[in-house]
Order: C-alpha cells, then sequence, then structure tokens
C-alpha cells in the first residue's frame, strides 16, 4: 500500500462522495418519469430487487478491487492480473469509459447551469417557451457556461480527494437532500398532487415486458454509477479498516431512497399542472423533460404564486439538478485523473490540464452536434437512424460499454482474482462478512447469473441500436 495516497478522511465522507456519484441527472428526472410510464410501484419494486440482488455484489466487487489494489482501475486490473496482457482491454475501457461519458454528461450539465443562470436573472418565462431550448443549445453562450462548469469541477479537483471530492460532497449533498425535501412538500400541495402520486406508486404489472425489465436494470446500472470505474477509484482512497459491505448498502440506498423521492416532486408537479396527462405519452428522454417540458409547468406555477415566486421555486429545482451533476461530474473526471497521476507520476493539476484540454475538444465537438455544424450534427446512420457526434458517444459507451464493464468486473473477480480475495477485502472492515449468507450469495451471484445478465443486456444492446435485429425478441 502507498503510504502517500490521498485519503478520504472518514467513512461517511466516502459514503457521501460516493453517494454523490450516484445522485445524478438520472435519479431526478429520469428515475420518476421511466417508473410513471412502465408499471409504477410494479416498476418501483422490480427496481429494488435489481438494487439489491444485482448491483450491490458488483458495487461491493468494484470497491473490493479498489481498495484491495490502491491504485486507479487501470492499475488495479494490471496490479491484480499479475500484469496478465488478457486483462488490459478491461482495464483500459475501465478508463476510456469515463473519459468518454464525462464528455456527455458535461454538455447536460452546462445546458442545466446555463438554464439556472436564466431562472436566476429572471427569465423563466423565455425558458418556458418551446422553441427556447433549441435555440439556446445552438447559440455560442453555450460556450461561457460550458467555460464556468469546468471552473467549478476543476477547482473541486484540484483540491484533491479530501479537501475537494470530500469537502464538496459533505456541502453539495446535504444541501440537495434539503431542497428536494423542500419541493417535495411544496409541490405536494398542488391541487390534483396526488393524482401524480397514485400514477407513481400503485403497481400495474400488466406493463412488465422484457425491455422494461432490461430498462429497470440499465437504469439502476446507471445510477449506482457501476462499470464506470468510479467506486473503484474512490474505493482506492479508503482505508483497510473501512467497512465496505455496509458502506456500499448505504451508499446504494441513499441513491434509491433520492430516485424515489424525486418522484414524489416530479409526478404532482406534471399532474397538478395537467390532471389528464397520459403518463404514456410523457417523453423517455430526460433531456426533453428538464429543458422543454418542466419549465412550462414551473412557469405555470406563478398562476398560484406569481411570477417571482415560480422563478424562485425553479430556481431551486435547477439547483438541485446543477448539485447532483456536479457531484456526478467530479467523480467521472477523478477516474482519468488518478490513471494519468498514478500511472505517470503527474501531479493532480498537470493531470487536470491534460484532461481539461482533452475532454473539452470532445465537449465542444459535442456541443456542436446539435445543429450547429452540420457534418457533426448527421455524423454516421447506424440501426436505421442518422447520428450525432453526441448520439454515437452516448449509445457507445453509456449503452453499450457499461454492461461490458460490469460483465469484465465480474468475470475478474470470480475468475481471475478469485473468490477468496474478494472475500477477503471485504472481511476487512467487515469481520462478520465471511461466512455470512451474504457472502454465499455475493459469491454465487457473481460467479452465474449476474455476469449471464449482463452479457444477454450487452448482445442485445449491440443488436438493437447497431444493427437494428431483435434477437431476444425485445
Ligand atoms: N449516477 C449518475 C446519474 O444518475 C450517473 C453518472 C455518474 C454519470 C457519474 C456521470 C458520472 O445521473
Amino acid at each position: 500500500m502507498s503510504d502517500n495516497r490521498e485519503r478520504f478522511s472518514s467513512r461517511l465522507g466516502f459514503i457521501l462522495a460516493a453517494a454523490g456519484s450516484a445522485v445524478g441527472i438520472g435519479n431526478l428526472v429520469g428515475f420518476p418519469v421511466s417508473a410513471t410510464k412502465n408499471g409504477g410501484g410494479a416498476f418501483l419494486l422490480i427496481y429494488a430487487l435489481f438494487v439489491v440482488f444485482i448491483c450491490l455484489p458488483v458495487m461491493m466487487a468494484e470497491m473490493a478491487m479498489g481498495r484491495n489494489a490502491q491504485k486507479d482501475p487501470l492499475g488495479s486490473y494490471k496490479l491484480l492480473a499479475n500484469n496478465d496482457k488478457k486483462w488490459k482491454f478491461a482495464g483500459f475501457l475501465a478508463v476510456l469509459t469515463p473519459f468518454m461519458i464525462a464528455v456527455f454528461y458535461m454538455v447536460i450539465t452546462v445546458w442545466i447551469f446555463g438554464y439556472l443562470t436564466q431562472t436566476g436573472l429572471g427569465n423563466l418565462d423565455l425558458l418556458a417557451d418551446p422553441g427556447h431550448f433549441g435555440v439556446f443549445i445552438n447559440s455560442y453562450t453555450v460556450f461561457g457556461y460550458m467555460a464556468v462548469v469546468v471552473i467549478i469541477v476543476n477547482l473541486i479537483l484540484l483540491g484533491g480527494v479530501k479537501q475537494g471530492i470530500e469537502k464538496a460532497a459533505k456541502f453539495l449533498m446535504p444541501a440537495l437532500l434539503v431542497m428536494l425535501l423542500a419541493l417535495v412538500t411544496y409541490v405536494l400541495t398542488l391541487d390534483n398532487a396526488m393524482a401524480g402520486v397514485k400514477y407513481y406508486i400503485i403497481p400495474d404489472f400488466s406493463k412488465m415486458s422484457a425491455s422494461v425489465l432490461n430498462g429497470a436494470l440499465s437504469q439502476a446500472f446507471f445510477s449506482l454509477s457501476l462499470g464506470m470505474g468510479i467506486l473503484m477509484t474512490y474505493a482506492s482512497y479508503i482505508s483497510k479498516k473501512d467497512d465496505i459491505v455496509s458502506s456500499a448498502k448505504m451508499v446504494a440506498i441513499t441513491d434509491s431512497l433520492v430516485a424515489f423521492v424525486a418522484g414524489l416532486m416530479v409526478l404532482p408537479a406534471i399532474f397538478s399542472f395537467d390532471p389528464n396527462t397520459d403518463p404514456s405519452a410523457l417523453s423517455d428522454s430526460s433531456v426533453s423533460m428538464i429543458f422543454v417540458y418542466l419549465p412550462k409547468i414551473l412557469l405555470a406555477l406563478q398562476n398560484d404564486i406569481g411570477y417571482i415566486g415560480a422563478s424562485i421555486v425553479a430556481f431551486s429545482f435547477f439547483l438541485l439538478v446543477f448539485f447532483a451533476a456536479i457531484t456526478s461530474l467530479v467523480s467521472i473526471v477523478e477516474v482519468p485523473t488518478a490513471t494519468l497521476s498514478d500511472r505517470k507520476g503527474i501531479s493532480r493539476k498537470k493531470a487536470l490540464g491534460i484532461l481539461t484540454l482533452s475532454t473539452g475538444v470532445l465537449t465542444i465537438l459535442c456541443t456542436m452536434s446539435f445543429g450547429m455544424i452540420d457534418s457533426l450534427t448527421s455524423f454516421t446512420n447506424y440501426g436505421g437512424v442518422n447520428k450525432s457526434f453526441f448520439d454515437i458517444i452516448v449509445d457507445v459507451f453509456y449503452d453499450t460499454i457499461l454492461p461490458l464493464n460490469g460483465l469484465m468486473v465480474c468475470l475478474f473477480v470470480m475468475y481471475r482474482w478469485k473468490k477468496a480475495r474478494l472475500t477477503q477485502e471485504l472481511s476487512l472492515g467487515s469481520p462478520n462478512y465471511a461466512g455470512s449468507l451474504m457472502e454465499k450469495y455475493v459469491n454465487f451471484s457473481l460467479s452465474t447469473f449476474i455476469p449471464i445478465i449482463l452479457l444477454v443486456i450487452f448482445i442485445n444492446t449491440v443488436a438493437t441500436k447497431f444493427f437494428d435485429l431483435k434477437i431476444f425478441g425485445f
């Protein structure tokens, strides 16, 4: 163990930072809307089962790898595989994936920051105009917002693990919870709020299908920041005395609770705006929900509380989403930062400089692929659909490679690193783990059905996304 490796100051610091990574844009809008469209309480139940029985073991495996190796993901695979070349690719993907996801997540965070600023300036009415989003993302002001977001992320990361990541999480996470609860409390007092709560909670099992199950698992996987090397990196900053098993549980509970409670904010707001909303007609895309649909709803609150009141609610909402996005963005940029400084021995400052330049170029290209530059907007065509530069990054890294990374973690930990080592690592700080039912379940599931499920999802995504083929019938 390298003695000079940076550390979180406490287990709470680690849990808050990891939960900060997990709680993101996906929790606040994506989750509530897909739950409502896909069977309400039935979806919630299935999602919870997926979190506990599939995601938690993968999360523990990722954390155990990082803590044992005390290295970034690339270094962890290398060390734990004894330099075996066969696993080089897994390590490489575990670093390339966060790098690319950072690019796409940055684009959305920048838009959120733009909407936050505009509501702060009193322009909620402008944002609620249905044509505004298209104009906004193609205006050059986006680059100004981008500069500010890049500076914020860099300032946090320059502070390092304790003074940067942990400090930011210790402030942003409690603030996020307070804002979320305040917004839920307010929204629940609106007329027809309960109609939304009903759609969200009452189970409708008839909506269940293979593709809904696939969607729920992918959502849970993404939401818990799995397959991105983040948990491996963060766990490399905790001590051998820390309890990974209960930390992982805390992170999973916090993330799922925030997602659930966010539904009590979003659905009542939608139904109080229009009690006859057809849930199946709500957009699947979090982007159009956040930037087109919700501003309209937020503006309509002016009938109740006046324009200033509505602007304050809208500002709190965008601030909430912004805080959630920043802690996630910080966590994902930390992975390549750790890789550069661990592998090349360069300072954090230099690593961040290199990453700002490299992700910056790609982020600018993505930003320009919504209409600013035609060749980026219609970059290519596959699966029968035209794809922009941004779409490709989302399809390849978010949709396709994430489950593949998860699959590799399972196979690596079980068949190369071996079960006994996983148990040994997880028992440090959690002495009752060895021999427990939990240990048996983790070892059994990670070596059998979890990798099979992830493999099926991976193959299915490749077939449907890129070849327009339905091989498993969903
Ligand atoms: N868990 C995040 C979310 O729900 C996803 C994420 C994490 C994205 C880290 C990027 C970086 O939005």
